[in-house]
């Protein structure tokens, strides 16, 4: 009796030890925690569900600062953009950048980056070919092969004799956007400058690789949060070598050559690398086109307003003279904005290294707690909040245009300004290193896809597509469903 005695009381402190290690007690000027019943866990089974709903749900129970324990670890979730900027501009010895992003490459691309990789070391080289004549450069390139992928399809509708071709509009604006950058940040030379063999050669790499990047694309989620299973990650496997093989065959850029080179000790590194890369790059361009092409197509207003501006380029005699024209023009940048504010949910993640206070406007300092993962999400606030935007989910093509043309930056939260009424680029240091050319590659698309092409929807009178909410945090949000349109060329046209 008395052994049983003492192993009930040795099991009873254990627990409340364990207990006392695992259980987290807020402390003062710490975000409000969200409880958990389940151990470990925490709220990550509802969270994977339905990140946005989950977000609005306890937003409406904690206001717009919280922390939840999700998978082991605790996030503190962010949605007060008056406290943003002053987050994103933290010293990585407070909010590091680098810890997340590793996890991040660690856990979708099999990337290990070596010890003292830092991401804020290759700024002055990313500046190199994202700015000046190295942005110039790379924009000419993109508008040559641009030109020559959109020309391939309306071969069948010619074929056909109707004019009009049918596609669906989401794959048509992704496949023809990874194409153009698969051949343009991947292979050194212009389309229209190769041989007729390598020419051909170089049409079909770049359509094989847009296959099996849309089917890696798609599961990209399920191997974020670990939930595939055995045959799928040999199916992963499989297409993750596939697609690197093909990526390294012309090694032509030599921004993502510089980009992997501190990997240079382990080829099997670079060519993750390279993957990796190639979905950064080319992850949200596709989805902005066709959203952008829709809400265009739906708005007759937005739609002749911006073909307005696009005629412009229609005389420009080569590549480097439309990139000129497309630089100018204030009410598709709107447009562009507008759509991304709708459409942009990613998730801005730091580490917290050390304590960190932050001040709020007419509230309280906010301190978080070291080891922490900070994740801001400018999706719900500023971008679809009705304080800061009237109508929040509705598209309006000028509602970041004043009506002199300039800029709109005006906008409000609490009484007080903000600096960005939208973060589809992130902010700080570690905001999209590739924002100019990236809105460069969504103009030209448009100027060639409005410009020389009639183009429809098949059935105009219906919604937009939901949300795929299950990609929520990785970038621009995709559709639920298809949208189909058909188009033609104008017939005095010449692509
Ligand atoms: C509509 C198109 C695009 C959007 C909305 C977008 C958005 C973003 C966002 C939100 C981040 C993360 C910022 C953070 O975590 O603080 C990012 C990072 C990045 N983007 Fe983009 N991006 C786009 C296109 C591109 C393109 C075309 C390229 C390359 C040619 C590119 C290259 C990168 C790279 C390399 C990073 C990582 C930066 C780093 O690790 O320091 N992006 N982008």
């Amino acid at each position: 009796m008395d052994n049983a005695l003492s192993i009930f009381f040795i099991t009873c402190i254990i627990i409340i030890a364990v207990l006392m290690k695992t259980t987290r007690f807020r402390l003062p000027n710490e975000p409000p925690l969200e409880t958990a019943w389940i151990p470990w866990l925490g709220h990550a089974l509802t969270f994977r569900r339905d990140p946005v709903a989950f977000l609005q749900a306890m937003c409406s129970k904690n206001g717009d600062v919280f922390t939840v324990r999700l998978a082991g670890r605790y996030v503190t979730f962010v949605m007060d953009p008056l406290v943003y900027e002053s987050i994103l501009a933290q010293e990585p010895n407070y909010l590091n950048y680098d810890l997340v992003a590793a996890d991040f490459l660690k856990r979708l691309f099999d990337v290990t980056l070596p010890p003292g990789y830092s991401h804020a070391d290759k700024a002055h080289m990313n500046m190199r070919y994202f700015t000046g004549r190295g942005l110039a450069k790379l924009e000419d390139h993109m508008v040559t092969n641009l030109r020559l992928i959109i020309q391939e399809y309306p071969n069948s509708a010619e074929e056909s004799g109707s004019g009009w071709t049918n596609v669906e509009l989401f794959k048509f604006c992704y496949e023809i956007l990874l194409r153009t950058g698969f051949l343009t940040l991947f292979c050194p030379e212009m389309l229209d400058c190769v041989e007729v063999d390598n020419k051909m050669d170089l049409r079909r790499q770049s359509s094989e690789v847009c296959n099996l990047f849309f089917h890696l694309d798609k599961i990209l989620p399920d191997i974020l949060l670990g939930t595939l299973s055995y045959r799928e990650k040999v199916q992963v496997h499989r297409l993750k070598s596939d697609i690197q093989a093909l990526l390294q065959q012309n090694l032509g850029s030599s921004w993502i050559e510089d980009q992997v080179e501190p990997l240079a000790v382990d080829v099997e590194q670079q060519q993750r690398m390279r993957l990796a890369l190639f979905w950064a790059s080319q992850g949200n361009l596709g989805p902005t086109a066709f959203w952008i092409t829709l809400y265009l197509l739906q708005d007759r207003n937005a739609l002749c307003a911006v073909k307005f501006e696009l005629s412009a380029a229609t005389h420009a005699e080569d590549g480097a003279a439309i990139i000129n024209v497309l630089h100018n023009t204030p009410v598709l940048d709107s447009a562009i904005e507008e759509t991304l504010r709708l459409v942009a949910a990613p998730f801005l993640s730091r580490n917290v290294v050390k304590d960190l206070w932050v001040k709020r406007y007419k509230m309280a300092d906010l301190l978080f707690r070291k080891g922490d993962r900070l994740v801001l999400f400018p999706f719900l606030s500023p971008q679809h909040d009705p304080e800061v935007h009237d109508y929040p989910h509705t598209f309006k093509y000028d509602r970041f245009l004043r009506p002199d043309g300039s800029r709109r930056t005006e906008f409000y939260k609490r009484g007080q300004r903000l600096h960005l009424g939208s973060l589809p680029w992130g902010s700080g240091n570690n905001a999209c290193v590739a924002k100019v050319y990236a809105t460069s590659t969504i103009k030209t698309f448009l100027f060639f896809l409005l410009t020389k092409f009639d183009v429809e929807l098949i059935d105009p009178g219906a919604s937009p597509p939901g949300f795929d909410s299950h990609r929520c945090g990785l970038g621009v949000m995709q559709p639920q469903h298809g949208v189909n349109v058909r188009f033609r060329c104008i017939a005095q046209e010449r692509v």
